[in-house]
């Protein structure tokens, strides 16, 4: 299950990152998909990069929120129908290329198509075993810093997304990256590559490769090379005029030289003109090449540069190498020697105050490039650090806490007694949407579910330890022996439960047990390291005759006053008055605060102030979810047990939610 989960949310937050660093390769490759499948609906103007930065945000995000275990039933249900939709899309692709690359992890890793189908098999398996079980992921962080770090992941990925839309991908992972010498990386090795052409003949386009190149009735349009991870993006330019290859040419310059790539004159970025301005004007001065490589067809070019009234040398590459190039239009490249040296987007080329000297005395003409795993790394870290910052901030030690707000220091119980109800299925499947609700949405008191025998041990099984205690509802008074249908603490405890009540007016009343009886009790189930939530509580005729007080003291006294002063410590309180138990009627706030306050007051007088403060007192009788905020909120009410309401989960809880 962990495994599963790792491997998933790290799978997703790899691909959503890599992805958000490059926003616009990521909407190239929405757009190729989208038109193939005919949804060019999806692709009018800047749609796909919109498609394409919200398909990275929520990777990254599904990929945190799984990792850190937030939200869990929501997180797993989302990751499983991802899954299942990449896994069909990928077997599609598989079977049938209509793209040659996935792009699941943009251009970090390249997988075949059958690579890909293999591994989203594996992520939807993986996927499909949190979907069945949610609640055991493990929690690493609580319910408020839970949403802090939602809303971190959201927008630390939503920011590089953007920023590098705004400027260039954070991280290159292509392959025209700075310090990439072209002529050697990529044009030498490609001379045998293939290219396809379009061609055109009475208004018809259609495309031919050097085997069918046709007669010269068809006039040529456009080229473009063959892409594939195996045959990659390959560089070539030709003057648009004369149709010669220019490519050595323009590589060979062993001066700085500077290329703007326009992939497109038509969609240029207009406020990239005064860049463009700034950069002939520096060029001039400094005498450095200067020249525009577009995919665009010569007319475009011809009336692009009358209007835009442009003498530098345009030539013509494939419109796949310049995306490939840089992820701007236009976007500018400084190159000496064949090699890239520096890239800027529209929005970052330097401004006039900056180009102020010859290229060598500029800082920008010195970059060191760094390994794009370098690079990747360092977001890795500028994620992972203030996030553990959060989490230890969050679980430093908590300040002690002022003697006047002594409740807060008690422990808050909420416990459940089934009596003599469920069967074992009903049982497990109560106790099992109980668990997975308080694992989502964790209980801010302890919670403990008190259950017939024959439940122990399977609720037990699967039970999240740290939210919900098991209790059983009475044990034998004897350690062990010839005690037919009697069940003893030691095999209680040997279930995995670590409560029992004991105590109850229905087991005083109806099987006769006495003070001396329940002694024995208290004594074996403390023994055997169980918890004891004692009960005690008067009858309607005692109330009316106002012996409550006594009856609740010589309670006490009889059963668990004998004990010393460590061993009470391990006592719960639980005051049930008869005639509340089962009848609707519940004692009012008032009625069980001046009681509760009372038995306080005789623990103090038994056990001290500090051990009397610190003993949990719990109400029960027609405890239910529209009474137990008022009951809750008295000084000396830490909590109930519940009889009838903790039978219907959404009640229980409900009760439960009253310390919220
Ligand atoms: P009730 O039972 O909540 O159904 O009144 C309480 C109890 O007997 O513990």
């Amino acid at each position: 299950m962990g495994i599963a989960r790792f491997i998933l949310s790290f799978s997703l937050l790899l691909s959503g990152l890599v992805k958000a660093v490059d926003p616009i390769g990521g909407s190239y490759k929405i757009a190729e998909y989208l038109s193939h499948f005919g949804l060019d609906i999806f692709l009018i103007g800047r749609l796909p990069l919109v498609e394409s930065i919200v398909q990275s945000t929520l990777e990254f995000t599904l990929g945190a929120l799984l990792l850190w275990g937030i939200r869990r039933r929501i997180v797993s249900c989302l990751v499983f129908l991802l899954f299942l939709f990449f896994t069909f899309l990928t077997l599609y692709i598989a079977l049938y290329h209509p793209v040659s690359d996935c792009g699941c992890f943009g251009d970090y890793l390249h997988l075949s198509n059958w690579e890909t189908f293999y591994k989203n098999l594996v992520l939807f398996a993986c996927s499909l075993l949190l979907l069945f079980h949610p609640g055991r992921l493990t929690k690493f962080v609580g319910h408020h810093l839970g949403w802090l770090i939602s809303l971190f992941s959201l927008t630390y990925v939503f920011v590089i997304a953007v920023y590098s839309v705004y400027n260039l991908p954070i991280i290159d992972f292509r392959q025209y990256r700075i310090g990439t010498d072209i002529q050697k990386n990529v044009y030498g090795d490609s001379l045998s590559n293939s290219y396809v052409y379009t061609l055109e003949k009475n208004g018809e386009k259609r495309e031919f490769t050097d085997r069918d190149y046709p007669d010269s009735t068809w006039t040529f349009v456009s080229a473009k090379t063959v892409t594939d991870r195996n045959n990659p993006t390959l560089f070539s330019a030709y003057d648009f005029q004369s149709d010669l290859d220019v490519t050595q040419t323009i590589l060979e310059d062993t001066c700085y030289s500077f290329w703007i790539i326009l992939s497109n004159v038509e969609d240029m970025d207009e406020s990239a003109i005064d860049a463009i301005d700034a950069l002939q004007d520096y060029c001039n001065t400094y005498n450095y090449p200067i020249l525009f490589l577009t995919s665009s067809n010569k007319q475009a070019i011809t009336t692009w540069q009358k209007n835009e009234d442009i003498t530098v040398p345009c030539f013509q590459t494939d419109e796949a190498v310049l995306k490939e190039m840089i992820r701007s239009n236009p976007g500018f490249l400084l190159l000496k020697n064949g090699t890239i040296i520096n890239k800027w987007s529209a929005n970052n080329f330097p401004d006039e105050d900056t180009l102020i000297a010859p290229c060598e005395k500029l800082p920008f003409s010195h970059i060191h490039p760094e390994s794009a795993e370098k690079k990747l790394l360092f977001l890795a870290l500028l994620y992972f650090i203030p996030i553990l910052l959060l989490v230890l901030i969050g679980h430093r030690p908590k300040k002690k806490t002022n003697s006047k707000n002594k409740k807060t220091m008690r422990k808050k119980i909420v416990a459940g007694n089934w009596k003599m109800n469920m069967n074992l299925q009903d049982g497990i499947a109560l106790a099992k949407e109980l668990n997975i609700m308080l694992q989502e949405d964790r209980p801010a008191c302890g919670v403990v579910i008190c259950t017939p025998f024959i439940h122990l041990a399977s609720i037990a099984q699967f039970l999240d330890k740290d939210i919900i205690g098991l209790g059983a509802e009475n044990c034998a008074d004897k350690e062990k022996g010839a005690y037919t249908g009697e069940v003893s603490a030691e095999m209680i405890r040997s279930t995995g439960a670590d409560h029992v009540i004991l105590g109850h007016s229905e087991r005083r009343g109806y099987y006769a047990e006495t003070p001396d009886i329940l002694k024995e009790k208290v004594l074996l189930a403390l023994k055997n390291n169980l918890k004891v939530i004692f009960c005690i509580g008067e009858s309607l005729e005692e109330r009316e005759s106002n012996k409550q007080n006594e009856i609740v003291k010589a309670e006490l006294e009889g059963s668990v006053f004998n004990l010393d002063a460590e061993d009470f410590k391990k006592i719960i309180i639980a005051y049930e008055p008869i005639w509340a138990i089962g009848t609707g009627k519940t004692a009012t706030a008032e009625q069980a605060e001046e009681i509760h306050a009372y038995i306080r007051s005789i623990i103090a007088e038994r056990y001290g102030k500090e051990i009397a403060e610190n003993t949990s007192i719990l109400y029960g009788g027609s405890c239910k979810p529209s009474n137990a905020r008022e009951l809750f909120a008295k000084p000396d009410i830490d909590g109930g047990l519940i009889g009838g309401a903790s039978l219907k989960s959404a009640d229980f809880k409900g009760i439960i939610d009253a310390w919220k």
